[in-house]
């Protein structure tokens, strides 16, 4: 069979190539894969910015397909059944923060980008009926990261004014598709005319570029100040979005896109009652959730592309220049 692994040492950097098939432990499902999504994740291991890099580990956390085989010790699941795969392994007990043996599949446990993958039975859960495949693959990891940021911790609600920042990223779409089926009242933040022409054909009531260096008065007249922000960017951008924060107002970062912020205003932060809340992913009980979440909404992926595994250096190139619209699908 053959998978898409981390090679540091070729001139992309990553290759499709033959992998050994392995055996099937008690606890575990073998998947015939039928999509497999890129994440930034894939494109900062692709260029040795993630810890833990081993070359060879096949990259990938996104992914959904077919039960071939179920081991020995597995009940409820058939062959042929339809899945796709929670990334997110050893969270732990703690729904407030995953414990330190926390790892995410595709660096440094092998991941998804492959005909076949091994994982444990927990990690697999029954595809939502009203996606296919590709739109299946292209859920687990975004989708999961932004229903932690957007409904556990900023605890979103209908009433909420709600600003997702870089609507070109995966989870702020997910943010953003999210905040809009709980009725919230859902900006964006974007560097490109035609994603935000995309969020407001989705239901999104508006946006601003947050290259402009006018974005925040014209957002704070326009708006009059955000309930709730999701942002992926942090950098010194940060400090803008502190300033469209209405006093006690709840900003979730979920990335760092953009680095650290040079400076904090701290007194706008204490003044202002603003929570700044980090997330990370999500726990199985999250994952469960964002599942039935996606199902009563019927909220379908963004998906930009879906391409062969072997045109996957054209793939994480997208991926690395920003310049998809949605989830960045790769098939078999
Ligand atoms: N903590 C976690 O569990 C977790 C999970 C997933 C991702 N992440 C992190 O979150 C970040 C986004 O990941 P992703 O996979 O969703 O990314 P992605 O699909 O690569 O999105 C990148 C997007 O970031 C936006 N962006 C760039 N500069 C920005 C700025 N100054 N202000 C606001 N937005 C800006 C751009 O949006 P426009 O094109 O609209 O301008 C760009 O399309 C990455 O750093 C990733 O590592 C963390």
């Amino acid at each position: 069979m053959k998978g898409i692994v981390l090679d540091l040492d070729s001139k992309n950097k990553i290759s499709y190539q033959e992998v050994p098939s392995k055996s099937l432990e008690g606890d575990q499902i073998r998947i015939q894969i039928k999509a497999a999504a890129l994440n930034h994740r894939d494109e900062w291991c692709r260029q040795g910015k993630y810890p833990n890099l081993t070359n060879g580990v096949i990259l990938g956390s996104d992914g959904a397909g077919a039960i071939t085989e179920v081991g020995a010790d597995v009940k409820g699941f058939q062959i042929g059944q339809e899945v796709i795969i929670n990334p997110a392994m050893n969270w732990g007990d703690n729904q407030e923060a995953q414990s330190k043996d926390f790892l995410i599949m595709g660096t440094p446990h092998d991941g998804t980008l492959c005909e076949e993958v091994l994982v444990s039975a927990d990690r697999v859960h029954a595809k939502p009926n009203h996606l296919n495949f590709e739109e299946a693959a292209a859920l687990p990891l975004a989708g999961l990261t932004a229903y932690r940021a957007l409904i556990y911790q900023a605890k979103t609600k209908p009433s909420d004014k709600v600003l997702i920042s870089g609507f070109g990223g995966g989870v702020a779409q997910f943010a953003a598709q999210f905040a809009l089926g709980l009725g919230a009242e859902v900006y964006v933040t974007t560097s490109s005319p035609a994603k935000l022409e995309k969020a407001v054909s989705m239901g999104a009531k508006g946006g601003f570029d947050y290259r402009d260096s006018q974005w925040v008065d014209k957002s704070n007249a326009e708006v009059g100040g955000f309930d709730v922000i999701i942002d992926g960017a942090s950098g010194d951008g940060l400090n803008d979005l502190i300033k469209v924060t209405k006093p006690g107002g709840r900003i979730v970062i979920y990335g760092a896109t953009q680095g650290n912020p040079a400076t904090l205003e701290a007194r706008r932060i204490f003044w202002n009652q603003i929570k700044i809340m980090g997330s990370t992913m999500g726990s199985d009980q999250d994952f469960e959730e964002m599942l039935t979440f996606v199902q009563k909404y019927q909220i379908k992926p963004i998906v930009d592309s879906v391409s062969p595994f072997s045109e996957a250096v054209e793939a994480f190139d997208k991926m690395r220049d920003g310049k998809q619209m949605g989830k960045i699908v790769l098939v078999p």
